[in-house]
């Protein structure tokens, strides 16, 4: 009822945009409309060779506030599984009293997940089978976990590896408005196979020294497995995420960013903020679980400008860019 009353507050008046710190010399936006129409089914993959970066929250917190628009599925491809622990069983799957043991259950159900997904992966399948819903009206997941370490194993050895889970979810792209890939921090098979599936990629990016060589390392990565055959998809944007005025060096770091990356680097920026940090421990998305407005309003204008720059992709290539890109 309260993340009800909270997302009706936000979706019911529109507030005037927040002013954002901009670089000079950095290309002035254009205006991201109040409510952008919804792109063509999209699927996005959140990636950054560096853990720590805030890509699990980001793809919770996206997933839930687009949940409010159009169907989203979230795909926890980390073997770590905390996009999978961040976010309760729908009510019917969850029906236990007792705290601990609904813990336990629901790390079973998500591990079961995790099997079935590598299952499909590597034999072949029914991607549906993988698909369980959460408390969240709209949002549903397949879940990551440690089977995920063994399957990652037999995967890289078949055949057509890295289109594999492109091909898996083909059943899916028309049931949901967005899908969102939450990847590990390291480059692996899995992460090849969600940059494959994706129409783009946004990269949720710490304003760090270490978290802007994560950055680097995943485009030379990207640079030397690049296949002209099945070549990678566009970046959607870099997100500032976990940004902390408080620490001096930030505003620099913020300036250099956006002078460098110019309209790459998105314009709602993530703040950090304990409630963010919080939320997950509760398996809550940030619209639940804030009792402060303005981290949850974060996620929600960012949420905006992902529709809008999935609109703006989709005018430029044209819907379904996945299936043409790879053909
Ligand atoms: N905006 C934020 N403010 C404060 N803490 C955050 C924020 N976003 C994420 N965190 C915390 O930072 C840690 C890393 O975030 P996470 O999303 O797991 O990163 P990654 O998936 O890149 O490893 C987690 O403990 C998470 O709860
Ligand atoms: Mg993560």
């Amino acid at each position: 009822m309260k993340r009800f009353l909270q997302l009706k507050n936000l979706l019911g008046r529109e507030r005037p945009a927040p002013r954002y710190r901009y670089a000079k010399g950095a290309s002035d936006p254009a205006p991201i409309p109040a409510r952008p129409t919804l792109p063509p089914p999209t699927v996005l993959s959140l990636i950054n060779n560096k853990g720590g970066v805030g890509k699990t929250t980001l793809a919770v917190n996206l997933a839930a506030a687009l949940s409010l628009r159009t169907r989203v599925l979230l795909i926890d491809l980390d073997s770590q599984g905390s996009a999978s622990l961040s976010l309760q069983p729908a009510s019917e799957d969850a029906a236990s009293e007792d705290a601990a043991s609904e813990d336990a259950a629901s790390e079973d159900v998500a591990s079961e997940d995790a099997a079935s997904l590598v299952r499909v992966l590597c034999d072949g399948g029914d991607v549906r089978a993988a698909v369980r819903t959460t408390a969240v009206p709209g949002l549903d997941l397949i879940s990551g976990g440690i089977e995920m370490i063994q399957g990652m194993k037999r995967l890289a050895n078949l055949p057509g590896a890295p289109l594999r889970l492109r091909e898996a979810l083909a059943p899916l792209r028309q049931r949901y408005g967005f899908i969102f890939i939450d990847c590990a921090p390291t480059f692996t098979i899995f992460s090849h196979n969600a940059l494959l599936a994706s129409d783009a990629y946004v990269i949720p990016l710490l304003p760090h020294h270490l978290a802007i060589e994560g950055m680097g390392n995943l485009f030379r990565t990207l640079q030397r497995l690049q296949d002209a055959e099945h070549p990678f998809p566009p970046l959607l944007g870099i997100v500032l995420s976990m940004v902390d005025y408080r620490d001096p060096s930030t505003f620099e770091r913020v300036t250099y960013l956006r002078k460098h990356f110019r309209d790459r680097v998105m314009l709602s920026e993530i703040p950090f903020h304990i409630e963010a940090a919080e939320a997950p421990e509760q398996a809550q998305s940030i619209f639940e679980y804030a009792h402060d407005p303005r981290i949850a309003e974060s996620y929600w204008a960012l949420s905006k400008e992902i529709l809008h720059r999935s609109l703006q992709l989709a005018r430029k290539t044209g819907p379904d860019p996945v299936s043409r890109r790879v053909s």
